[in-house]
Formats: C-alpha cells, structure tokens, sequence
C-alpha cells in the first residue's frame, strides 16, 4: 500500500490529459497538441557535438555529485552575465537534473512537516506534490487580474501568510499566466520575504524567452539581503531546447546549497557526465540560437493572438514571457475543464484547463505555442471549437 504522503500526491495536468489523449489515439483519432511546454527546435548542434565528444573521451563515469567543476564555473558565469548575481561555483551552486530535481531539494532542505510555502494562484501544478511529498501544505496566493496582466499584491502575500509560512515560491517568467514580473514588483515581494523571514525560490526556467520589450530581473539580483535568502532555480530544458537532457543548476548561498545537496545525494548523482559537458558547453558558447528561437517564439505568439482573435466570449492574454497564450474563455459560462474536454473528444485539439493550475486560473485555457509545426492545424480546430461552444 502506498504510504499516508504518497497518497496525497498527483500526477501534474500534463501527464493526466496525456492519458485521455493516448487513449484517444488508440482509437485512431488524430490529434493536435497545443499542451506540452516542449521546445520543438532540435539542441543546438554544437551542444550535441560536446556531449558525442564527451562520450567517446569516456566521459561517462559518475560525475562529482555537486556538479563537475567545468560546469559549476559556467552557471557561476551565466550568472554574472545574465543575472548580474555572483556566486561561489565551489560552494554556492548545486548541478541538477532539470529545475524539476532543484525544486525538489530546495523544498526538502528547507521545509519541515506543518510548515506552509507560498504559491501565487495560478501557477505550474507540478509545485503541488512536492512540496506536499516534504509534509508541508502548499498556500495559495490570491492573483490579481487587471489590464490583460495577473500581478501578485504584497496585500495578498500578507493575506496568505500565517506563522507557519516558511518560502515563497515564485516563478518568472510565470508559467502559466505569462507574467514577467518587473524590477518595482520584485523588490515589493523582496521586501515581504525579508520582513517576515522567509527564504524565497525563484524558477526561472523561462527567463529567455519574453517579449515586448519585457526583460527577466532574477530576484536575486536586487539586494544582497534578499540574495541571501533566495534560491534561484534553473535549467537548460528551455532555454536550450534540452528538456530530454535533464540538467539544471541551483544558486543559493553556501548552508542552503549544503542542505540541497544532502538531499539530492539520496536519490541522484546528478545529470550523466557528457550530460554535464554539454551543458558547459550551452552556458559559455555562442547565444546567437537562444535568440533565433526567441525570435520563433515571438511570431509563434503572434500568430496564436490573432488566431484566437475575434471568438466572442474569448480574451487571448498576451504574454509578456515562456511560450503559453492564456486563454480568457470566461464568456463561455462553462468549466474550463469540461470546455477542454470537448475540444480534445470533438475537435481532436489538446490544450489545458487552467483550473489545473489553481482555482483562480479557472475561466481559462493555457496554449501551447512551443510547437511550431502543429501551431496552425492546432488553432483551425480550437477556433471552431470554442466557436462551436458559444452560449
Ligand atoms: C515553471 C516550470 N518549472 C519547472 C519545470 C520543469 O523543468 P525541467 O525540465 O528543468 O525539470 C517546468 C516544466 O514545464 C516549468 O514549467
């Protein structure tokens, strides 16, 4: 039998509406998706050249758990770089595989049974279960929604708090929602998590992908005191289309990276060493194709807005970061869950519910335009289907 914890557990939203869809297509249905958050650009070839390198020099023995050295330097200088933080790569970064293992230690290490995290409302479901798999109790944010944007009020952290609060948990570019928090709202929500002691993680996974002249600030960033007690949280799988290769990197300062680290020893040795050289690799060299994808992303975006234009009952939102349209279906009266159904059963196209990632994403889709190839099939059929759905 599975344990108390296990049991409170749930699979993410992806992997449930993957179960209808296979079974679906079982039936020989075809299908489109515009669900998963799956760059579809093949890893840079002088990526893949590095880890082909790396296997033949026999590379493939188990790496130095806390991350080999080559590749703790470079997140030491992306960071530098890009988020203008400095770290220690000796004590003050964690390698790991995916943002997905970063989160897990981050919440362990500094969680215990009872304790509460924060999570704005709506967000990624996935931070759900692990943070419930530490003991802890996740506690919504309420999220305001005003001028096409969802925000995050410190009024509404300081609704949420009790004396149990112990990390808030952000995520910007914010999946699913699209917002790019600016530097003023970073330093307000910094200030609540100074004056009430709290360490916050910040998922950063989407930090490359943002639009409209919106640019990622990592928390981090702002002050030395709130640096000191933030956790950045990052991986390669967007970034550089690497969802496949698993391999994130963690950033904190030297007890909390201590603590991860004991943490992921019990269930991981870390990303496969030519997993890791590869990634050394994505961090130093060239960006020019993180920039050429971003720019795909930009007409994708496009694209999605004016294919969703014109339904009535329907908002498209427009992202300010990562690669998901927002879908205001509110003007359908109907349960987003049950509107995706429909879509999946008679149009054949798949997109989110945003109830899954919390009751306030309810009255809305999430679409997926990480996928270029299936983009304008996708739409044809969702158009007439929320079409269809008119009240
Ligand atoms: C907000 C957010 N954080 C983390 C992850 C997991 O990323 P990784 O592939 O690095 O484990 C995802 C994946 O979709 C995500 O959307």
């Amino acid at each position: 039998m599975p344990s108390r914890i296990v049991s409170t557990l749930r699979p993410t939203a992806v992997n449930s509406v993957l179960a209808e869809v296979k079974a679906l297509q079982a039936q020989g249905r075809s299908i489109v998706s515009l669900m998963r958050g799956e760059p579809d650009f093949p890893t840079p070839p002088h990526i893949v050249a590095a880890a082909s390198e790396a296997m033949a020099k026999g590379r493939t023995t188990y790496p130095d758990n806390r991350g080999e050295m080559k590749l703790r330097e470079a997140v030491a200088a992306k960071l530098a770089r890009d988020n203008q933080a400095s770290y220690n790569p000796a004590t003050e970064v964690l390698v790991t595989t995916g943002a997905t293992q970063g989160l897990y230690c981050a919440l362990t290490a500094l969680v215990d049974p009872g304790d509460e995290v924060l999570l704005p409302n709506p967000v990624y479901d996935a931070y759900q279960s692990p943070i419930r798999l530490t003991g802890a109790v996740p506690r919504p944010v309420a999220s305001e929604f005003a001028d096409a944007r969802f925000t995050l009020s410190v009024e509404a952290l300081e609704a949420a708090l009790t004396p149990a609060t112990k990390v808030l948990l952000l995520n910007t570019p914010w999946n699913p929602v699209g917002t790019v928090f600016t530097t003023k709202e970073l330093a307000a929500i910094g200030d609540f998590v100074l004056r009430h002691n709290l360490t916050l993680i910040s998922d950063e996974i989407y930090e490359a992908i943002t639009y409209d002249g919106c640019h990622h600030v990592s928390p981090a960033s702002l002050t030395m005191e709130l640096k000191a007690r933030t956790v950045i949280v990052n991986s390669l799988s967007k970034t550089y289309a690497m969802t496949g290769w698993r391999s994130g990197y963690c950033a904190a300062p030297k007890p909390i990276i201590d603590a991860m680290f004991l943490v992921l020893q019990q269930s991981s040795r870390g990303p496969a060493m030519f997993v890791q050289d590869a990634s050394t690799a994505a961090l130093s060299g060239p960006q020019e194709c993180v920039a050429e994808m971003q720019r795909e992303y930009s007409r994708r975006r496009a694209i999605v807005m004016q294919g969703l234009s014109g339904i009535p009952g329907v908002q498209p939102i427009a992202p300010e970061g990562g690669f998901f349209v927002m879908a205001d279906t509110r003007g359908l009266n109907e349960p987003s869950d049950q509107t995706r159904q429909r879509l999946l059963q008679k149009h054949g196209v798949v997109v989110v519910h945003g109830s899954a990632y919390g009751s306030q994403g309810e009255g809305t889709l999430r679409i997926s335009f990480s996928s270029g190839s299936v983009l304008e099939e996708g739409l044809i059929r969702l158009r007439n289907g929320l079409l269809e759905l008119l009240p």
